[in-house]
């Protein structure tokens, strides 16, 4: 441990899907990318840092996919969860552990969670009045029915939150209920359930968000507005089987609701990396040593959870950390409209993965999209035009033309130089980006960020194109050496920062520069030392028309679920 002590300790958490069904191009750009690139930095700022996640597996999610696909919850919750992890691993999200909310580990420690709260008086019994559908023969919570929200007056909210809204409902609030499987009129039965007290954490609550000062405004405010109308209990227990087991002696028959358990899934997931990587114990340091800082990243729709009910399950509790952040993301859609798979409007994971097109190009165009402040709009042209002059006219041509003239006039070879006044400006311009760069990532400004590094490269273009090398090998040799070794230090520096976004190129890059080990933020203000080049290949190849309309005739079609099943 010692010499990691000191170093700044963070825990990036990113909302578990559920596995029901395949991920969207929203789903990654709506918290798997976004927390990945925020991870990969803190790692290259030296942090000691984990990303963690996993899959949503519990409660009426899936018990209601695999009723309408007619496969068990296991084999459903089986094969989607191949599935995500393939997507997420192509689109290389370096999840330090994806974990599964069906595992024994997650059991025990959601009953144990369980078990405390109880203890210590946070939960109370009380009767739940749940609609009931005779058809099925089953209680309708959360997702099994839908019905006109109380609250905004939209036609599809669901048993548990209104979409349109984001209000936190309980199923006999909805007006109109209907069983989303058959569509009849429910009846409603009363059953016996168990409710966690919120009202008894409200003021512990509110403090602690109107002390998140970074927080964002649209986080902060919806949080206090529910706060303001007052904390009702509410139910953490459900009448289904698909579940975590309720471990109180008259709750036998009962799981607890899916929107209890998945959160300690972050917890779960944290052991269960702890016990791969060989310490069983590692996972205290991040949930029990409170100079760590935990970032939550997730889709607005689930912003009530982690402002409301999960931080005040953990203050029930009493032992964990809270989260520090909760980066909530807005939506991306498609083409001027909501993704839907139903009406095949997207683009869908499982065929980008099988698209041809590196994750890098992907990575790059999509973290454009992330939704960091207001909803964003996947379209093609754009994706064209940014891939084609950003990426591939602007870093990659930097990169590109800078290697090959160092390989094919200076034999692959740079030395350290003194740099000349022209230089040296060009080098402060460059550190200033980068500066700018460090405190858009620190506040988790991923976008701001990203347009400061292409500045690095437009920089580095214009200098490269003005300072005209390939005249000063003829003319003046000695400054074309200055020249390019500058050039090679700014291809260096890319590197550097690329790596949280573009991991594979910036590794690539890396190789050019025949670099060792593993990229670290300070290496930017570090003097290049004496460096011999690689023969480079193109880093980036320009998407001509035909090749993007193959790919876009693959990725917009997403796949029939009952086709993983057959
Ligand atoms: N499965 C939920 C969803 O996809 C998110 C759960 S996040 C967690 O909306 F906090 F519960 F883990
Ligand atoms: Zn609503």
């Amino acid at each position: 441990m010692s010499s990691e002590s000191g170093k700044k300790r963070v825990l990036v958490l990113c909302a578990l899907p559920y596995t029901n069904a395949v991920p969207h191009v929203g789903n990654i750009v709506g918290s798997h990318l976004p927390a990945d690139i925020f991870a990969r930095y803190c790692r290259l700022k030296g942090y000691q840092t984990l990303l963690i996640g996993g899959a949503d597996e519990n409660g009426t999610p899936t018990e209601v996919a695999a009723l309408e696909l007619k496969v068990t919850t296991q084999r459903l919750t089986d094969v989607f969860y191949a599935v995500h992890k393939r997507i997420y691993d192509w689109f290389e999200i370096s999840y330090d552990n994806f974990s599964r909310t069906s595992l024994p580990v997650h059991h025990r420690t959601t009953q144990d969670f369980f078990l405390r709260i109880y203890e210590k008086g946070f939960v109370s019994a009380g009767v739940l009045r749940l609609p009931y559908c005779e058809n099925d023969k089953l209680f309708l919570a959360d997702r099994y029915i839908l019905g006109t929200c109380p609250v905004c007056g939209y036609g599809f909210a669901r048993g548990d939150q209104c979409e349109n809204c984001a209000t936190l409902l309980e199923p006999s609030q909805l007006i109109n209920p209907k069983c989303k499987i058959d569509g009849s009129t429910p009846v409603f039965r009363d059953s016996e359930n168990l409710f966690l007290e919120l009202g008894k954490v409200e003021g512990a609550l509110q403090t602690w968000i109107k002390s998140k000062e970074a927080w964002r405004r649209q986080v902060t405010s919806l949080a206090l507005s529910w706060i303001d109308e007052g904390l009702k209990k509410r139910s953490i227990t459900r009448d289904l089987k698909w579940g975590v087991p309720v471990p109180l002696k008259g709750y036998e028959n009962k799981i607890f609701y899916v929107w209890f358990d998945a959160p300690i899934g972050y917890i779960s997931s944290t052991k269960e990396w702890a016990e791969r990587s060989g310490d069983p114990e590692a996972w205290k340091t991040y949930w029990l040593d409170p100079s760590t800082t935990i970032y939550n990243f997730l889709g607005k729709d689930n912003i009530p959870f982690h402002t409301i009910f999960w931080p005040g399950m953990l203050m029930a509790h009493g032992d964990f950390n809270l989260p520090s952040e909760v980066v909530g993301l807005q939506y991306c859609n498609y083409e001027g409209d909501k993704i839907s798979k139903s009406r095949n409007w997207g683009i869908f994971c499982e065929k980008v993965v099988e698209s041809g097109l590196a994750p890098d190009i992907w990575r790059y165009y999509l973290t454009y999209l992330i939704p960091e402040t207001k909803d964003t709009e996947f379209k093609w042209d754009e994706f064209e035009s940014r891939v084609n002059n950003e990426l591939v006219a602007n870093i990659g041509n930097f990169v590109h033309r800078t290697l090959t003239f160092t390989s094919n006039f200076l034999s692959g070879v740079v030395e350290p130089v003194e740099l000349g006044e022209e230089d040296e400006a060009v080098h402060a311009k460059v550190l200033a980006e980068v500066d700018e760069a460090d405190r858009a990532l620190r506040d988790v400004r991923i976008r701001d960020a990203m347009k400061n590094i292409l500045q690095v490269a437009t920089i580095g273009n214009e200098y490269f194109q003005r300072s005209q090398p390939w005249v000063l090998i003829k003319q003046d040799p000695a400054r074309c050496r200055q020249v390019i070794y500058s050039c090679v230090s700014i291809c260096r520096i890319l590197a550097v920062l690329l790596d949280p976004y573009l991991p594979e190129s910036s590794k690539k890059i890396y190789g050019f520069l025949k670099l060792e080990g593993r990229p670290r933020w300070d290496d930017v203000s570090l003097p290049l030392g004496r460096t011999v080049i690689e023969k480079p290949e193109i880093l980036f190849r320009k998407l001509e028309k035909p090749e993007l309309e193959r790919v876009k005739s693959i990725v917009t079609k997403s796949t029939d679920a009952k086709d993983y099943f057959r």
